[in-house]
């Protein structure tokens, strides 16, 4: 089971920002997730939420400002005092973090609540740019973005989001078309991912940060976990099975 770092290694640093990059691109993860939305003057920015007010010292909504005027605001003060200073990052300056490592980088377009024209195209030139087609998954609970994916570049990997399972999984997977699912935790267990699992499916569970749930998920074939816990889900892996085994993923 790959070990994924959901929205950086955001147990420990403020989630989405280049310190929770940098902190999680140095730890033997297989793969980091961000979410991605769209400024008013059209830069792809790496945030979770519609609105920056969670996660930084300003108020508003991240479509209405400019790259500018969103870099005027502190992303990390929120989080711990030693982390004031840090800057809402381009998805340009993440996938420089990544670029040239092993680590798998899943962008997760948040277009769910605002539709954001043009979003799927700007992420993929970018990562056409720093020539990491390869290297990506592209995903979002909007299936209509995943699809635009499949049509603008049917070679990158993209990847339906779902909150629930929903019956015959598989056969809607084909439509959209997404070559991989990334359901939540309690819907991992549930009968129509198990089957998806069997007839084929890469499935990535999200996000889980205890011990007990991964263990319940390790002879299920889920092929990745996203943690916020990065290290105590590599460490439970190495309890588990040897490094060896966890190098080779022959524990999968
Ligand atoms: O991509 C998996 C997971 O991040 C989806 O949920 O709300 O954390 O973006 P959320
Ligand atoms: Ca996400």
């Amino acid at each position: 089971m790959k070990v994924y770092a959901h929205r950086g290694y955001s147990a420990k640093y403020p989630e989405n920002t280049l310190a929770a990059f940098k902190a999680c691109a140095n730890l033997p993860i297989d793969g980091v997730e961000f979410d991605v939305h769209l400024t008013k003057d059209q830069h792809v920015v790496v945030i979770h939420d519609e609105s920056i007010n969670r996660t930084s010292n300003g108020e508003g909504v991240v479509k209405d400002f400019t790259l500018q005027e969103l870099r005027a605001f502190d992303y990390g003060a929120w989080f711990g005092k030693e982390f004031e200073g840090e800057k809402i990052p381009t998805l340009s300056e993440v996938l420089e973090i990544f670029r040239g490592t092993k680590i798998r980088v899943n962008i997760e377009i948040k277009s769910d609540i605002f539709r954001y024209p043009g979003l799927e195209e700007l992420v993929l030139q970018e990562v056409e740019a720093f020539q990491m087609t390869d290297q990506v998954v592209i995903s979002s609970f909007d299936h209509e973005a995943v699809a635009r994916i499949a049509t603008f570049a049917p070679n990158v990997e993209n990847a339906a989001l779902f909150a629930n399972a929903i019956l015959e999984i598989e056969e809607y997977q084909k439509k959209i078309p997404a070559k991989a699912l990334h359901v939540s935790l309690p819907s991992a267990f549930r009968r129509p991912i198990a089957k998806a699992i069997e007839l084929g499916s890469t499935v990535r569970v999200y996000t889980v940060n205890e011990e007990e749930h991964a263990a319940h998920l390790l002879n299920t074939g889920v092929e990745a976990i996203f943690t916020d816990e990065v290290e105590k889900m590599l460490a439970f892996l190495e309890k588990h099975f040897s490094l060896e085994q966890i190098r080779k993923r022959e524990h999968i």
